[in-house]
């Protein structure tokens, strides 16, 4: 199946729009997204104008952490469908233009995996035990835990099986992790990808990509978790934060990527791997792309950048300065399944969507690929959840209020909840504010003024100019420390390069001298040749 690859494959400048599956659309009425509900909706991304689409996963899981607990990595789990709804939705969006990234969750498995169970059932010692992380226990008895490792959920990382071994799990205790020292797993995962690329997937996005080598002989760490949080803040990103970890971007991670590499290129039409890595530093995210490992890496970054010039100019600068010297393209992300909602995070009530809508305008004018978390186009904010319907596992593990208030079942029409997530008179999985009547896909589908609006005008402004713009950027001086500017080389000599102005201050800041603005985040937002406060535009310069 080897081809050529393409001069430029389809996903250095694809935008990919992720989707929550549980809370995409619900064609049967159980309350929880579905495939099929999927396949139905794939026309309204295809007219939003991305290239991509990204499933969190949908295989056989007990759900104890929303499917990122796989039970059977090669079948689709029926509360999503079936392997037939998989390929009927993969057929549709490749009919419609679309690519398909699925999730692979290579760092454990849910302990209902048919390993798990059997490495339980065959007790310490066994070959089945070590496919995990089994370990004795230090204390009198083996009373207390091998490490004083902590989940990211919350709690102790071990969890003590009944004949008084403990299995170590960086996430819930329902997650036990793999051993990827042991041959067996890197076999399996070569095959499971295989599976899904024989089906025709066009690439995948790898979870916790950093965790899955951990230190030789499991040292403890010094590093005092704050329960939940740690991945979350941009102070427990720093390189220190991260080096202290034993189990975080060890360096045999790499070895694994390198294998996927070599299985992605045996298949033809540039498959590709981005990888969801959470490290301290450009250079550790660069690390994962480097020429024999994976085509991309998320720019966390970019993500956890403040609402602020110098921030969003030293994330520029860093990610540039690290993905040029191996040869990779960026990538940018705002928004994902984990993290407070865009527009929530650049603060509260109107200033945050003005300042998200400017934030995504900044984003798509940028070289490489986009990530685009489902309802940042409706410019959802996050909600909160209340201690009742909470679900994420780091709640129960005591690790904070956790993620639902990002997950919240999209709105689709504007008729009440369900807002047309799932039939009418059916129950989402999460209850959706009564609100949300006014941000919903059908309220905004026809105000040129929406969120919505925005992102379609900017899609496809984008892809109209990707032929003539280069992938050279260069930060311009506007002689405000509060605006954050950038310049997009042209493709040739004879282009006209693309300046993109944010302004992150108080007041308006004069953008008069570049002309009229080929796009803005608002309506008005040049007025008089001024650009207003917590506004974007993007302007063509010789
Ligand atoms: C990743 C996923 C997150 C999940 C965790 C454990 O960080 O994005 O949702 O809980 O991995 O699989
Ligand atoms: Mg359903």
């Amino acid at each position: 199946m080897t081809a050529a690859p393409t001069a430029v494959p389809w996903w250095r400048h694809a935008v990919c729009y992720q989707i929550y599956v549980r809370s995409f659309a619900d064609s049967d009425g159980d309350g929880i997204g579905d495939l099929a509900g999927i396949t139905d909706r794939l026309p309204y991304l295809a007219d939003l104008g991305v290239d991509a689409i990204w499933l969190t996963p949908f295989y056989r899981s007990p759900q104890a952490d929303h499917g990122y607990d796989v039970a059977d990595y090669r079948d689709v789990d029926p509360l999503f469908g079936s392997l037939e709804a998989f390929d009927a939705m993969l057929a549709r969006a490749h009919e419609l233009g679309l690519r398909v990234i699925v999730d692979i969750v290579p760092n454990h498995s849910s302990d209902e995996h048919e390993w798990f169970k059997a490495a339980l059932a065959a007790g310490p010692g066994s070959p089945e035990r070590e496919r995990y992380v089994f370990r004795d226990g230090r204390g009198p008895d083996g009373a207390e835990p091998p490490n004083n490792w902590q989940s990211v959920f919350g709690g102790p990382a071990w969890t003590r099986a009944d004949d008084g071994q403990w299995y170590l799990h960086l996430f819930d205790a329902g997650q036990p992790d793999f051993d990827w020292n042991n041959p067996d797993v890197g076999d399996e995962f070569e095959s499971v990808l295989r599976f899904w690329l024989d089906r025709g997937v066009d690439g995948f996005r790898i979870d916790v990509a950093h965790g899955l080598a951990k230190a030789e002989g499991l040292p403890d760490t010094e590093y005092v978790m704050v329960a939940g949080r740690e991945r979350l803040t941009p102070a427990a990103l720093t390189e220190h934060a991260i080096s202290e970890r034993p189990y975080w971007d060890q360096p045999a991670v790499h070895d694994v990527y390198r294998r996927w590499r070599g299985v992605l290129e045996s298949y033809d039409g540039d498959r590709m791997a981005i990888a969801e890595a959470w490290v301290g530093t450009a250079e550790s995210m660069a690390r994962y792309v480097r020429p024999d490992e994976l085509q991309q890496a998320f720019n966390f970054h970019w993500l956890q950048a403040e609402w602020s010039a110098a921030q969003f100019r030293q994330v520029l600068v860093d990610t540039f300065a690290a993905v040029e010297p191996v040869d990779a393209s960026p990538t940018w992300v705002l928004a994902n399944h984990d993290v407070v909602r865009t527009v929530t995070r650049y603060g509260d009530g109107g200033v945050g969507v003005s300042r998200a809508r400017a934030a995504a305008v900044a984003m798509l004018a940028l070289p490489g690929s986009a990530y685009v978390y489902q309802g940042d186009e409706l410019g959802l904010s996050q909600v909160d959840v209340a201690e009742a319907d909470r679900q994420d596992p780091t709640w129960r593990r005591g690790g904070g209020v956790g993620r639902d208030g990002c997950r919240i079942p999209m709105p689709w029409d504007a008729a009440g909840p369900p807002f047309g997530f799932g039939p009418s008179g059916s129950t989402p999985w999460l209850p959706q504010p009564a609100a949300w009547g006014s941000l919903s896909v059908a309220a905004q589908e026809n105000d040129p003024t929406s969120v919505l609006a925005l992102y379609r005008s900017v899609l496809r402004t984008r892809r109209e100019l990707l032929p003539v713009l280069g992938d050279r950027v260069t930060i311009v001086d506007r002689g405000d420390e509060d605006v954050f500017a950038f310049a997009r080389a042209g493709a040739t000599a004879d282009d006209l390069a693309l300046v993109c102005v944010v302004n992150c201050g108080v007041a308006a800041v004069p953008v008069g001298d570049l002309g009229a603005p080929v796009l803005t985040s608002e309506p008005g937002a040049v007025d008089g040749g001024a650009l207003a406060p917590n506004t974007a535009g993007w302007f063509r310069a010789g």
